[in-house]
């Protein structure tokens, strides 16, 4: 049986049994039916920004042409508003209490707030890694040259013997000077998955606060917020959770909600009644992308997020033997499935990479590529589309 659309006109998701009887033919009747995506584009490059769905999209288009007619009595917008529905709705799907919930536009700006919200002074350390992204790197930066705090940096190895030895040199770094661990869930350099609990509850009993860059985590793989015990979160639900550009979240534990000062705010900020929703008094925004971030929640929760797990993760692994088994490439995600998601990196000679990087752009295949290369796969990757990139690096390979 058909499941109905969330939306009159679009087609409405295949049934689950197709998904058991031919998987192939599911996902494609998922990319073809779902998605605005022309064939011709081979988008491989979740990681930096996800692909909206057509009932995110057609939400949003929805709710801009109500807001328009005004046909609702309150103001079309957000950044004054609580969100309540709306936060309530992302804090079910990613496991934690709503009063810990803040709406945000991105990970960047969560990662922001907390860098500078937190009393720290002169001489007290945040630990990171070597691993995280600039929207990590840049707002502490600013403490360090602003108010003098220590920013230390923990290399990780690459690629790691397995989860414990990186939750071993993250718990072995703190010192008595460091007030914060500050890393990524999911590093966006490999991919590499983080042992988020255990680094947290072992910072916790050392009296050390613990900061979560989630950017990479809701949507990419399964887990609760509050199972992992950290003390600030940061995501981009724009990234993996089919939200509309312009979506993120900051977690805020209850007990640290007093610690945190807001950075943007207006009259009503030092409310503890508000919870979290302190740190969203940004003034006005667009609603209509969160009313696109809520049909997302329900478009993934239509496919099912183990079913979505199950196959971006078929697909990366794809993607990681292929990588393998190509000459001069050096794969830097950890081959462990414990370690990766959807997100594989990997690294090749300079003069292939110039040569790769150009036929990939004739061929529409959408990758990202700085000074490494990394593919991340979402339910709308086709295997052919991880075959044609695969038969590309060859053919730069060869043409050397
Ligand atoms: C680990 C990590 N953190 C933060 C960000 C910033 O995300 P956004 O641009 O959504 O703020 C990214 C973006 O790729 C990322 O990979």
């Amino acid at each position: 049986m058909r499941r109905r659309s969330l939306f009159a006109g679009l087609a409405g998701l295949p049934a689950a049994a197709l998904a058991a009887e031919n998987p192939e033919a599911y996902w494609k009747r998922i990319r073809d039916e779902q998605f605005h995506l022309p064939g011709w584009r081979a988008y491989m490059n979740n990681g930096s920004l996800g692909v909206a769905p057509k009932p995110v999209v057609a939400a949003v288009s929805r709710y801009l042409e109500r807001s328009a007619a005004l046909e609702m009595d309150e103001y079309p917008r957000w950044g004054y508003e609580r969100m309540e529905a709306h936060r309530k709705a992302l804090a079910d799907f990613i496991g934690c209490p709503v009063a810990e919930l803040a709406l945000t536009h991105n990970a960047t700006e969560a990662i922001g707030i907390v860098a500078s919200g937190l009393d720290l002074k002169a001489g007290d350390e945040v630990i990171m890694t070597d691993q995280e992204h600039p929207s990590m790197r840049g707002p502490w930066g600013v403490r360090q040259q602003r108010h003098g705090i220590e920013v230390r940096q923990v290399a990780l190895p690459l690629p790691p013997k397995d989860p414990g030895q990186i939750a071993d040199l993250l718990i072995g770094s703190i010192g008595p000077r460091t007030r914060v661990l500050s890393f990524s869930g999911i590093t966006t350099t490999t991919g590499m998955i983080l042992p988020v609990r255990e680094i947290c509850r072992a910072a916790r009993a050392k009296g050390v606060m613990t900061f979560v860059d989630g950017a990479h985590m809701h949507g990419q793989i399964p887990f609760r917020v509050s199972d992992l015990e950290c003390d600030f979160m940061a995501g981009s639900p724009h990234k993996w959770l089919f939200a509309p550009a312009g979506c993120g979240l900051l977690y805020v534990r209850q007990e640290m909600q007093e610690r945190l000062w807001p950075s943007i705010t207006v009259d009503g900020w030092s409310n503890p009644a508000a919870g979290a929703a302190r740190f969203m008094q940004v003034g006005t925004n667009n609603r209509a992308l969160f009313e696109g971030m809520v049909a997302g929640l329900e478009f993934a929760k239509s496919i099912g997020p183990d079913r979505i797990y199950a196959r971006i993760h078929q697909l990366a692994r794809m993607a990681f033997e292929r990588a393998r088994q190509m000459p001069g490439l050096r794969l830097l995600t950890p081959d462990d499935d414990r370690m990766f998601g959807s997100l594989v990196a990997f690294d090749m000679p300079p003069a292939q990479f110039k040569k790769f990087g150009a036929l990939c752009r004739e061929r529409k295949i959408w990758i990202m590529m700085s000074e490494r290369f990394r593919v991340s796969s979402h339910i709308h990757t086709r295997p052919e589309d991880i075959d044609l990139l695969f038969q590309t690096l060859e053919e730069a390979r060869k043409s050397l």
